[in-house]
């Protein structure tokens, strides 16, 4: 039985063909419509979503299956005391696979020591979000035709930023990827991040606090919301919240290829003007997620179209 717990759980190879998958499924949805006819999909979600739960159970439904789940803890057991554990295992019984979301990380990987079905990490805590990865990745491929050779920006929360986590790891895997990471001193990416995804390979990068001056180098821009609720003290939110704001006026020296991505949902950091540019990419991102997502649960479910 084969989970998704972390984007590495995944080799090159079947992100290629999951890539290819979804391409098929946009190109033909009607041939998908019964793929998973009489399945289950459960989503337990401990944790706010509007994206990531929406964009599972849509792709569900339009495989045919059908969806059951909550979408806050305090309305499962968990809010009488139940572990993760317990609450998966009960789970289980009723779904074919679950996708789960929840604020502390490694979750996903503790249920699934339990579960009998696969599990799907729909984002731990400040750790991991591997479908946003294959989401972001079907937006790059789709945009650019390629996933090599690129110089990838990083801008925002790159500490607590899970989604930075997962695609520096996926991209790192990748031919020729340069890493350029643009936050204040305080949420710079984690040293595990970087010794495991970029030191042991040797693959370069340049850490930043100053946004414009790297823009003009960059293929893909990825920026990201500050995650308050991942903070501390509301103090240290305040103070670093509007550290960066994307606007037309800083894109000017941009390439004109590039690509903006933005994993969803911003706060202030993009601002709406921004939308019109044609290298804009989180709403097409947005809508990926939906069919690359369509690809991994019939890929773990082991339906082959
Ligand atoms: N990108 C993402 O995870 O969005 P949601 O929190 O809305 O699911």
């Amino acid at each position: 039985m084969r989970n998704l717990i972390d984007i590495t759980d995944l080799s090159v190879e079947e992100i290629d063909q999951l890539i290819a998958t979804a391409e098929d499924i946009i190109a033909d949805p009607a041939k998908y419509s019964h793929a998973c006819a009489g399945k289950q999909l459960a989503t337990l979600f401990f944790e706010p979503s509007t994206r990531t739960r929406l964009s599972f159970e849509s792709a569900m439904l339009s495989l045919g299956g059908s969806v059951l789940g909550f979408s806050e803890a305090g309305s499962s057991s968990s809010a009488k005391g139940e572990t993760v554990g317990d609450t998966v295992h009960a789970v289980s019984c009723y779904a074919d696979i679950i996708a789960m979301r929840h604020p502390k990380e490694g979750a996903p990987y503790a249920a699934a020591q339990v579960a009998e079905v696969p599990i799907i990490n729909a984002g731990d805590g400040g750790h991991n979000h591997p479908t946003q990865t294959l989401a972001d990745l079907l937006t790059i491929h789709r945009d650019k035709g390629r996933l090599d050779n690129f110089t990838v920006g990083f801008c925002g929360d790159l500490k607590f930023g899970r989604t930075v986590h997962s695609l520096v790891h996926a991209l790192s895997r990748y031919e020729n990827i340069k890493f350029v990471f643009i936050s204040p001193l305080e949420l710079k990416l984690p040293r595990y991040v970087k010794e495991e995804a970029l030191k042991k390979k040797g693959i370069p990068y340049t850490q930043t606090t100053d946004l414009e001056s790297v823009i003009p180098q960059l293929d893909i821009l990825y920026m990201t919301r500050v995650q308050r609720e991942r903070f501390f003290n509301e103090e240290d939110y305040l103070r670093l919240k509007d550290s960066y704001i994307l606007t037309p006026a800083k894109l000017t020296n941009a390439k004109a290829d590039l690509s903006i991505l933005h994993p969803l949902p911003r706060v202030n950091e993009i601002q709406v003007a921004v939308d019109k540019d044609p290298r804009a990419a989180y709403w097409r991102q947005v809508k990926n997620g939906k069919f690359i997502r369509m690809a991994l649960i019939m890929k773990l479910l082991g339906i082959n179209i």
